[in-house]
């Protein structure tokens, strides 16, 4: 209810009268002073007076729960929204919660996880931590092929410059600039929730400097909100195109051309076979080509360029 107030507030240059955000909230004039209070407490410079009503000045756009919510509902999403100042793991935390589906958002994480049991490194201000948990009505089988159109949609907000390192990590250069850790709780048959990570490098990562970069050191701007509704829209649009296909078939060609790996030669990692990188199958799996020509489809695990 208060996204509505301040959308509201935030759509009009006048006075408005108590009465009449309460007649359009379908709410009482006592709740809407409630809410507007809290509003007043969050930072918001709303003016209130008893002859004309509240008036928002100075508005700053800035990023919060109320914030996203307002995007949320520009962009048609039915998502629940938790903003968090701090957590172990927005990923952790979004298996404890019961919503239908929900995007978290945190400032900083105190257990940031990566893939393959890896550290996130999490710092409040140098980066953006979140997760979508959604139930799609996907077969558990195929459901990992989400975290390709995470990359996707990822490397389209990051722009032109963004590459997909197979899987689903995303590279600027050398260097990697965002990653997903996908996470699913299923029955044998049915997905009981997907849970979608996100951490992007905003500003220099510590101590990673020769293996991270981040949009500053990249010389890109950062918009929250613009990353967000390109990222969301993106997103839940080829989700859908997903529903229909089954595969990856509407994206082999986006992926193909962006990848980091394309016809370079690689190594599995844990491994000194070296083959050369071909795309993606229509399912997702990398196709590796061996020296002999032979080809191999590679489901799960991590690849790097061979070491020379
Ligand atoms: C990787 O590249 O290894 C995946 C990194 C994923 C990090 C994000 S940050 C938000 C979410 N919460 C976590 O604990 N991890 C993911």
């Amino acid at each position: 209810m208060k996204s509505r107030i301040l959308e509201l507030l935030i759509n009009t240059d006048e006075y408005l009268s108590g009465s009449k955000v309460a007649s359009e909230l379908n709410i009482s004039r006592a709740a809407v002073w409630k809410h507007i209070k809290v509003l007043k407490q969050e930072g918001y410079n709303i003016e209130s007076l008893s002859s004309k009503g509240y008036k928002l000045s100075n508005y700053e756009r800035k990023l919060n729960k109320y914030e996203l919510e307002i995007l949320l509902r520009k962009l048609g999403l039915d998502l629940n929204v938790h903003y968090l100042k701090t957590v172990d793991s927005t990923n952790t935390y979004a298996k404890k919660i019961d919503d239908k589906s929900a995007i978290i958002v945190a400032e900083e994480q105190t257990g940031g996880r990566g893939r393959l049991g890896r550290v996130w490194s999490s710092r409040r201000g140098s980066g953006i931590y979140f997760t979508l948990m959604i139930r799609p009505d996907i077969h558990p089988n195929i459901v990992g092929m989400v975290t390709q159109i995470t990359a996707v949609a990822l490397k389209r907000s990051i722009g032109s410059k963004a590459m997909i390192k197979w899987p689903n990590d995303i590279f600027i250069g050398d260097k990697k600039i965002a990653g997903v850790l996908t996470e699913l709780i299923s029955e044998i048959n049915v997905v009981e929730r997907l849970i979608v990570g996100v951490g992007v490098n905003i500003s220099s990562v510590k101590d990673l400097s020769d293996i991270a970069t981040s949009y500053s050191e990249e010389g890109l701007n950062f918009d929250p909100f613009e990353f967000f509704e390109s990222f969301l829209s993106n997103f839940f649009e080829m989700l859908y195109e997903f529903n229909k296909s089954k595969d990856l078939c509407f994206l082999k060609e986006e992926i193909d051309n962006n990848s980091y790996f394309m016809d370079r030669d690689v190594n599995i990692v844990g491994s000194n076979k070296e083959y050369v990188f071909r795309g993606i199958t229509t399912s997702g799996n990398a196709i590796l080509e061996e020296l002999d020509g032979k080809i191999e489809e590679m489901f799960f695990g991590e690849l790097s360029l061979k070491r020379r």
